[in-house]
């Protein structure tokens, strides 16, 4: 079964409670920078940074942001991937929401929070549409002590 939210976006009452939804959850937050993971993480993140008055930071696949950037190896089904970031593009101690379309592994997300540390943000909470909760990533990023909100989740 391979969920996605293509419907959801294309969807324009889908589309605008989805953005409003999260914009709500974290109003009063005073987050500095919204992090969207590539490519899906994008289309969440930029309107919720929006909306909040926040910037819009990307976190790129490897080798695709042009200045210096810092990164993180993590693990797929088959193989492994990287992920990096600007290394100015988050100061120290910047309140940071970061969204992503979908947590299974939590492998993705899990390298972009190394980032985070790695940069001395704060992060205020990993946010996604959707949740595989049987795959386990998201019990796995919890018990790390990370805080997780996800707007739907699909048991089977
Ligand atoms: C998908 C999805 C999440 C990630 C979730 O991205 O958009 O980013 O996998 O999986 P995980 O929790 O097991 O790490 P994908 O790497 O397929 O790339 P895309 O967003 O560019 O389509
Ligand atoms: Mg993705």
């Amino acid at each position: 079964m391979f969920r996605d939210i293509t419907t959801l976006l294309q969807d324009p009452i889908g589309l605008r409670n989805t953005i409003e939804k999260i914009v709500a959850r974290y109003r009063n937050e005073k987050i500095d920078k919204v992090v969207g993971i590539e490519s899906r993480g994008f289309i969440i993140a930029a309107p919720v940074a929006y909306a909040l008055g926040a910037g819009f930071v990307p976190v790129r696949k490897q080798g695709k942001l042009p200045s210096a950037t810092i990164g993180c190896d993590y693990q797929l089904e088959y193989g492994h991937d990287r992920v990096e970031i600007h290394v100015d593009a988050v100061n120290e101690n910047d309140r940071v929401l970061l969204i992503d379309d979908l947590i299974a592994t939590g492998g993705t997300m899990e390298a972009a929070l190394k980032l985070m540390l790695d940069m001395k943000a704060e992060v205020i909470e990993c946010c996604f549409v959707i949740n595989l909760p049987t795959v386990g990533g998201a019990e796995r990023l919890q018990k790390q002590g990370y805080k997780l909100y996800s707007l739907c989740s699909f048991e089977e």
